[in-house]
């Protein structure tokens, strides 16, 4: 072959960089024949609710995005519209794409409680198919916000408490997501809330937080930045206020953290009408003033109900001089990439035929029941109630306002989910028994929402008419006579779809309504119970988790929820999930997280109350199996290491042995805890930096191995304002929960 001499000269001299990216060039070439009213319309992101008069804007090219469209043929018409404005930009449609699309998977928090990372990606990546094949390219998911506070709605849709299991899950939905690269099945994600939402004061809903760098640093940022190094393509700002400071205001976030520090190349939107509310933030002056105020610190789409900001004011502020088209230009890129990288502009619009049977694929239902059976996490099985037997248990009563409710089953943020296509749990125990058991139902109480929701407009189903004193009388009773007619009576009480997620904040953890009280009638008859939860944040099952001998944590499981708590129930699935946060007792005990700095002797830790121990009701890693496990023989491959050597790659590797000694195949989740005994600042009295979802046959053995390293043993010291890695000694712990007691430990000693 040979080479002409601008070809060598660009093959030996250019270094790689100058090599423009094909997707920057088309979007700088797009930027180059753009108006300045069509590059606004590129940083513009409207709702597109049915009705909304959308077209003319989308034709002029005075929109680049829309959310909330969620039918293929609309779609393919609104990218026709589309393909009529001057530069035939093609649209990106954004949804909530939270736990699945049409088939809904457990909500989040309860994908976290698998504690399996690829089972996280495999069940995104369905989510990211269903999308694309109607015509979504963009997912505003994950959200991997740190939550400490189960008052605060949204908990159930993160990963919990733990920034490196959150860290872990972040990096899986992004795969699943966007796969190695956006393929014709993939979606972009768009890693949110930046940052600090979770820690809403009081856990109320958009309150601001107050967030000392430290713990920002050490536990907020982490899983933020675990999206970001896995590639994530967007990244959505935060409502409330972090430190005095709007988060989409809040340019050290966006800029200096977000693109200088970790170097992200994607783009930034606002959460919906979040630069509107930099005015009643008491932060910007008015409409014009956001609009600066949010481009200038970096982020590049306005997300909007109507003609936000963006695209009433930057205009205007471009002709007075508050703002260059350069700076345009530069929030416009990487959406323009965005929109190149996804294919739209070879192919914007769908096969509508192929989306509805990529919609009913039945394997994409099998892996929501197999993920609804790896989330479920055994919390209490005293006299191994569990697992049930058909042949002893042929007579049930399935009781509560959650046995038989395939919306509320589904969690909040699951608006294709299908009724008429969700397994319940009332059903899937019908199914399982078959001809030969006799299957009672009672509901006996009705629960509701004593406020609107803000998804109440979207609902496919119509509030039942409440209840009426007498008629709620007969119907605890009905409950309580089922229970006595029983050999085992399975509660199924928690939370109503709309009680967690957005505006789903509460002041009590107490079970809604009166659950407790048909909780306590039906445990009063003596019929052993099982307790089954479907619900979104850890609840107040203080009494139950001394009267009723088996509970167990369904979350709100999706789809095939009924089909696999009625294989957990029946022994053909083996519950094997762990809690991804702790369980308090109370409320009175929240904030609460395992991973508390120590302040006194350990001893005193749990005079913290006077009138209540604060152990919390189950620690954060619990769950029980219906095999056994032993953990042994931990190992470590030296007691010390010199801290260069760590910092330039060298590891202290940790091995355990994991044998089931049971009489049934399981799961068991092997943690690796890890604490500094002194240092430059407090250390946290433990921390999770490993852990690994091992399925073992009775009897079998299996040697489990984590390494240590710089990344996971340095941290950002509050005395010395920067990421250090200090040459001290190190506890370690390895265990199947967070009191994990197999103790080892090694030092970094100082070159
Ligand atoms: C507001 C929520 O905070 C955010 O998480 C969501 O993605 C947007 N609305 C769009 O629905």
């Amino acid at each position: 072959m040979r080479l002409g001499l601008p070809a060598l000269v660009a093959f030996f001299v250019l270094p790689a960089a100058a090599q423009p990216d094909p997707a920057t060039a088309k979007a700088n070439a797009l930027l180059a024949q753009l108006t300045l009213e069509e590059k606004i319309g590129q940083i513009s992101q409207f709702f597109a609710f049915p009705g909304m008069p959308i077209d003319d804007a989308v034709k002029t090219g005075r929109v680049g995005s829309l959310l909330f469209v969620t039918d293929p043929k609309e779609i393919n018409r609104l990218q026709d519209l589309a393909a009529q404005s001057r530069l035939r930009i093609p649209l990106i449609f954004g949804f909530d794409v939270i736990h699945g699309f049409r088939t809904i998977f457990p909500v989040p928090l309860g994908m976290a409680a698998s504690w399996d990372p690829a089972l996280v990606e495999g069940a995104q990546a369905i989510a990211a198919k269903e999308a694309r094949a109607v015509g979504i390219h963009w997912s505003f998911a994950p959200m991997v916000d740190i939550a400490r506070d189960p008052r605060w709605g949204r908990i159930v849709e993160g990963a919990g408490e733990d920034p490196y299991l959150g860290a872990a899950i972040a990096r899986a939905q992004v795969k699943g997501f966007q796969g190695d690269h956006i393929g014709a099945d993939h979606v972009l994600a768009c890693v949110k809330h930046f940052a600090g939402y979770g820690a809403a004061e009081g856990g109320r809903d958009y309150d601001a937080s107050n967030i000392a760098d430290t713990q920002l640093w050490n536990v907020h940022l982490p899983p933020f930045r675990a999206a970001v190094q896995a590639g994530v393509g967007s990244v959505m700002s935060a409502y409330m206020d972090l430190n005095d400071v709007p988060a989409t205001g809040n340019r050290w976030l966006m800029h200096d953290v977000l693109r200088q520090s970790w170097g992200f190349k994607g783009f930034v939107v606002s959460d919906a009408d979040a630069v509107k509310s930099l005015v009643p933030h008491g932060f910007a002056r008015d409409g014009a003033d956001a609009a600066l105020r949010a481009l200038h610190a970096g982020i590049n789409m306005e997300m909007t109900f109507g003609p936000g900001d963006y695209a009433k004011t930057l205009a205007s502020s471009v002709e007075a001089g508050r703002v260059s088209v350069g700076q345009i230009d530069d929030a416009v890129r990487p959406i323009l990439e965005a929109k190149v990288r996804l294919g739209l502009f070879d192919t914007a619009k769908v096969d509508e035929a192929r989306a509805a049977r990529v919609l009913a694929a039945p394997e994409h239902r099998v892996a929501a029941r197999v993920a609804a059976e790896r989330s479920a996490v055994l919390l209490r099985n005293e006299g191994s109630l569990l697992p049930l037997r058909p042949t002893a248990h042929t007579k049930l009563a399935v009781i509560g306002p959650l046995a038989d409710a395939p919306y509320d089953q589904l969690g909040s943020w699951a608006f294709l989910g299908d009724g008429a296509e969700t397994v319940t749990v009332l059903a899937g125990i019908r199914a399982k028994l078959g001809a030969q058991g006799a299957v009672e139902f009672a509901q006996g109480v009705q629960i509701r929402r004593t406020t609107p929701s803000i998804f109440d407009i979207l609902k496919r189903y119509k509030d039942p008419e409440p209840w009426s004193e007498a008629q709620a009388a007969e119907e605890l009773a009905k409950a309580v006579a089922a229970a006595r007619r029983a050999d085992v009576a399975v509660l199924v009480l928690g939370e109503l779809q709309y009680m967690s997620g957005e505006q789903a904040s509460r002041s009590s953890l107490d079970l809604p309504g009166r659950q407790q009280e048909l909780l306590e009638a039906v445990v009063a008859t003596g019929t052993p119970v099982v307790l089954v939860l479907v619900n979104g944040r850890p609840l107040n099952i203080a009494w139950a988790s001394r009267h009723v001998p088996a509970i167990l944590e369904a979350w709100f499981p999706g789809t095939q929820g009924g089909a696999a708590v009625a294989s957990l129930l029946f022994g053909e699935a083996n519950p094997g999930g762990k809690l991804p946060i702790t369980w308090p007792k109370h409320v009175g005990q929240v904030p609460i997280y395992y991973s508390h700095n120590l302040t006194q002797k350990h001893e005193d830790q749990a005079k913290r109350y006077w009138d209540d121990p604060s152990e919390p009701l189950y620690a954060f890693g619990h769950g029980l199996s219906y095999a056994k496990f032993a953990v042994s023989a931990l190992a470590l491959n030296r007691s010390e290491l010199a801290q260069g050597a760590m910092s330039r790659g060298q590891q202290i590797e940790i091995s355990v042995d994991v044998e089931n000694t049971g009489t049934v195949a399981g799961d068991e989740v092997v943690q690796l805890y890890v604490h500094q005994r002194a240092g430059s600042a407090s250390r946290p009295i433990r921390e999770l930096k490993g852990f690994e979802r091992v399925s073992l046959a009775p009897r079998e053995k299996k040697t489990v191995r984590f390494a240590l390293g710089a990344d996971e043993l340095r941290y950002w010291s509050g005395a010395l304002r920067r990421f250090v890695l200090e040459p001290e000694t190190f506890d370690v712990w390895v265990g199947t929960d967070s009191k994990a007691s197999l103790h080892g430990s090694f030092k970094l000693v100082p070159d």
